[in-house]
């Protein structure tokens, strides 16, 4: 019998390690024989740890499970196969949480064991990169290009024009440097609140990563790859060298690639716990082990990179799509979505919610559908009041937005940001004027120092919400964040400091009366 307990940061946060040990330790005990497979995360983290047996009729799913649970599991699930068990959810692929998503860029997490290349190559894995190794740089690009992708780290640049950029550079060019090449960056530094999309792709199919940053090498003629990851990802960290290591064995990276005398080599470089070094050119001085304070733009990281070279910086997400591109099709990829918003997004449902997990869907899904259809309600039981879409810097939306369809344009038109996909939720014991303070503490302890609109408006941002948390001169006040929310926007160089007021804007306009003011008429 084959039984799989995952092995990502989650699971393992819910005891997956010391219940795969017990599983294999009453199986002994019993005389059974079983197969522990330790695989990556379906996302659906309510039910982690979600053990699953294999059937002659597909996976069948218990979860959430615990140590205790064993015995039963023994007696009445994992030999018979019997679906009476009151922790089993019936075969996974039926669980409608997962059988409604459109799994693109997540179709092997959770089914495979993230480090078995046969796993990966059975479901189609290194098929985008065989047919990339005979394919000219250009036209690969041109499918990137019809795949309509966009930026998935949050700021949704088209990822085909930002590699054609960087195949038109001449390397060496900035700091007339004959021996200048080009470079491939994956920015792994997820520090957005709420996300975890990055994370599952290294920790369940870390191949698909490294197959996507060996494609936009051989697109772009790079032949040195580094993946910026968080120093809090160990799990992911380990996973992902073991990885590098298994396909540099099998000639899937290296100097020779599958015998086509092309060359890709890749190396992890762990972050240092700083939110601003996911800012790209800030992540860009670290990697070269200064100190990550923010660049100015232009130069832009395409022309003048890492080193001073031409280098594509892409999201995790961004790189993952890139193999079902290749192998697929560009169309294919742009067959989903709706608009300018192309192929699909892993949404991440995070915060006060009963059932938390990665849902990967089509753009154009409204908010509410994943709050309610997928996410069920809060974890409290008490109403929802507030969602915070995007991350840190992004807006909070009342129920009136809620039918809005997640895609750029629409999101935009509503003041407020899909980002990087990550959803996090607050019923209705949430005090608006305090998270306002937090996003302004939050840029106070990340803002790099550059520039005096992010590092002491924020803090002087802080001072103001305090006074008006406190009564004292409101309307005043009032119209000093306000003021002060402009100069940030206006005056700040990246989005750190750009972007942090937006919280702080929708928390005012849309629940006023957190801030001493009247409610507005909406609701
Ligand atoms: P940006 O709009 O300045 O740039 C987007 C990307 O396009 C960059 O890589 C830039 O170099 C590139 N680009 C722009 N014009 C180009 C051209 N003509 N040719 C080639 N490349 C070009 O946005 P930025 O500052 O990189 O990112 C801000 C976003 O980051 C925000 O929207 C926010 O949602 C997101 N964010 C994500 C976080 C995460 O954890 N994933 C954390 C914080 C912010
Ligand atoms: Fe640094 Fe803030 Fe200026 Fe960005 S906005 S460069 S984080 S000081």
């Amino acid at each position: 019998t084959k039984i799989f307990i995952p092995r990502d940061t989650t699971a393992l946060a819910m005891g997956a390690d010391r219940l795969a040990c017990e599983i294999a330790a009453e199986a002994e005990n019993r005389g059974e024989t079983i197969e522990i497979i330790r695989n990556g995360s379906r996302g659906l983290f309510w039910l982690e740890p979600l053990v699953e047996v294999e059937t002659a009729g597909g996976r069948i799913a218990y979860g959430p499970v615990e140590t205790k649970d064993i015995d039963s599991l023994f007696d009445q699930a994992f030999l018979s196969g019997e679906t009476s068990h009151p922790l089993c959810q019936g075969l996974t692929e039926e669980i409608p949480y997962l059988k409604k998503q459109q799994r693109l860029t997540f179709a092997r997490a959770g089914i495979t064991d993230p480090v078995s290349l046969e796993d990966y190559q059975r479901l189609d894995g290194f098929n985008g990169l065989k047919k990339a190794l005979v394919m000219e740089g250009q036209s690969i690009v041109d499918e990137v290009k019809t795949s309509g992708l966009r930026g998935r780290g949050g700021a949704a640049f088209p990822t085909g024009i930002k590699w054609q950029t960087v195949l038109d550079a001449t390397p060496g060019k900035a700091r007339n440097d004959k021996l200048g090449q080009k470079y491939i960056v994956c920015n792994a530094d997820e520090g957005d609140s709420g996300t975890f999309a990055d994370r599952m792709v290294m920790e369940a199919d870390p191949y698909m990563l490294i197959e996507g940053m060996t494609i936009a090498g051989l697109a772009v003629g790079a032949d040195q790859g580094y993946i910026y990851l968080r120093s809090e990802y160990p799990v992911a960290h380990q996973i992902l060298n073991e990885a590098i290591a298994k396909a540099e064995a099998a000639g899937f990276l290296g100097n020779n690639i599958l015998n086509s005398g092309k060359t890709f080599n890749l190396e992890v470089r762990l972050g240092a716990k700083a939110y601003i070094c996911g800012e790209e050119t800030s992540l860009l001085e670290s990697l070269e082990g200064k100190r990550g304070m923010v660049r100015a733009k232009p130069p832009l990281p395409a022309i003048v990179g890492l080193f001073g070279q031409p280098t594509i910086v892409n999201n995790v997400l961004s790189l993952a799509a890139i193999p079902y591109i290749l192998s697929q099709g560009g169309q294919a990829y742009a067959d989903f979505g709706m608009g300018r918003s192309l192929g699909t997004l892993p949404f991440q449902l995070a915060g006060n919610i009963k059932r938390g997990g990665l849902i990967e869907l089509a753009f154009g899904v409204t908010l509410r559908e994943l709050l309610e259809e997928y996410g069920g309600g809060t974890f409290s039981g008490r109403p929802m009041r507030a969602v915070q879409v995007g991350g840190p810097l992004c807006a909070y939306l009342p129920e009136s937005q809620w039918d809005t369809p997640m895609d750029y344009e629409s999101f935009q038109a509503v003041g407020a940001a899909l980002g990087h996909g990550g959803i996090v939720v607050f019923d209705d014991t949430v005090d608006m004027s305090e998270q306002a303070r937090f996003s302004m503490e939050f840029c106070v302890a990340e803002s790099c120092g550059k520039c005096t609109p992010c590092r002491i408006g924020s803090t002087r941002g802080v001072e103001v919400i305090d006074r008006i948390r406190n009564d004292e001169n409101r309307a005043s006040n009032m119209e000093l964040l306000s003021d002060l929310c402009e100069t940030m926007i206006d005056g700040s160089l990246c989005a750190m400091g750009g972007m942090t007021p937006f919280p702080v804007q929708s928390a005012v306009k849309h629940f006023p009366e957190d801030f001493n003011q009247p409610a507005p008429h909406n609701h």
